[in-house]
């Protein structure tokens, strides 16, 4: 093996945290509108000349995982659907290579809208597991949640992804107060009938403004009491730096029947196991959902940055990456971007 280069420190911060697993926004554009995460009327979408390119998400992902030992990539929007050039995105990423010498795994989270048409080609490109979100199995209830009556869609891409034999095929929900609260067991029974890994998601004040309110957030521990009203649930072991706590669910004759997680961000924040760093798709870095700064690298990658320049931009930003989010404490303050524009 020949490093024509120092290998340079992975994305630690002041507290020990090395990012490893790169979440990276495609779009900040949607075709729904759930109401966690952006306003009814939309929002002003982010300018065009703006967004990076794909040989630029490309070039910053090389970065990233040539440079400072990202190993897995998340790719995110919006909605990453709706990103014309997804495939070639993946195909171009799958051709670099970690520090181990490997491609990088890519996963995809999705709302499912389209899976159906593209999964195919996005396989063939190198993409390796899915996520897709549901929140709720009822027409109307969905439609009222996502502001948009679709998920006949959302089923149809669903079914793609457990037929293109990807696994483990995982479904996210949140449950908010008074909107899909007795979603919680028909989502349960009908991912475990499927082999789908449901994993419910704590609401995070991510969306639009006001529309949080700590007291009114259904937390993980309310959801598990409503799913040990009908399984049995037994902890698994260890989340490591996986935000999921993972329940293997037991049926009455005792035997196995999948597997179920929480993750709760709010109540139970896995910040000091966090190995995260986000690209937004105007090519700032983020190293928190949280977080109040952003680190513009599109700027010095279009006036000529190297590299190494680049890669020094992103530990700087890790540098002062902060301890946690702070969710619930005096000084906390939502951020600007709304989860559609930060990518999940
Ligand atoms: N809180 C928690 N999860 C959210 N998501 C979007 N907005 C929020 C929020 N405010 C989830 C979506 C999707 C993933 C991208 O993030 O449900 O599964
Ligand atoms: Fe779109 Fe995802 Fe936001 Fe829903 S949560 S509006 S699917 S970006």
């Amino acid at each position: 093996m020949t490093l024509a280069t120092q290998p340079m420190p992975g994305l630690v911060d002041a507290y020990g945290r090395v990012a490893e697993d790169l979440r990276v926004s495609l779009t900040d554009r949607c075709n729904l509108r759930c109401s966690y995460c952006m306003p009814a009327d939309g929002l002003a979408w982010l300018p065009g000349r703006t967004i990076l390119s794909d040989a630029e998400v490309v070039r910053l992902v090389g970065v990233a995982v040539g440079r400072l030992g990202v190993r897995k990539l998340r790719l995110t929007g919006g909605e990453p659907l709706l990103r014309p050039g997804l495939a070639g995105i993946i195909r171009s990423v799958r051709e670099l290579r970690t520090r181990d010498a490997e491609p990088p795994e890519v996963a995809l989270t999705t709302n499912g809208i389209g899976l159906d048409r593209q999964l195919e080609g996005l396989v063939a490109a190198g993409l390796g597991r899915v996520n897709v979100s549901l929140d709720s199995l009822d027409p109307a209830r969905y439609a009222r949640l996502a502001r948009r009556d679709r998920l006949p869609e959302v089923l149809r891409g669903l079914e793609a992804a457990a037929a293109s034999g990807l696994r483990p095929v995982k479904v996210n929900t949140v449950v908010m107060r008074d909107a899909n609260e007795q979603d919680v067991v028909p989502l349960a029974e009908f991912c475990l009938e499927r082999g789908y890994e449901l994993r419910f998601i704590e609401q995070m004040p991510l969306g639009p403004r006001h529309g949080w309110d700590r007291t009114a957030m259904v937390s993980a521990a309310e959801v598990l009491g409503r799913l040990q009203e009908h399984y049995r649930l037994v902890p698994l072991p260890g989340r490591g730096a996986a935000p999921s706590e993972d329940w293997q669910v037991l049926g009455d004759d005792g035997a196995v029947r999948g597997r179920i997680g929480v993750i709760a961000s709010v109540t139970r924040p896995f910040c000091r196991a966090c190995d995260r760093t986000r690209l937004t798709a105007d090519g700032q870095v983020r190293t928190c959902l949280f977080s109040q700064t952003e680190t513009d690298l599109r700027t010095p990658l279009r006036e000529g940055a190297s590299d190494e320049e680049l890669a020094e931009l992103w530990l700087g930003a890790h540098r002062g990456k902060g301890p946690g989010h702070g969710i619930g404490t005096a000084g906390f303050r939502q951020p600007e971007r709304t989860m559609s524009s930060i990518g999940g």
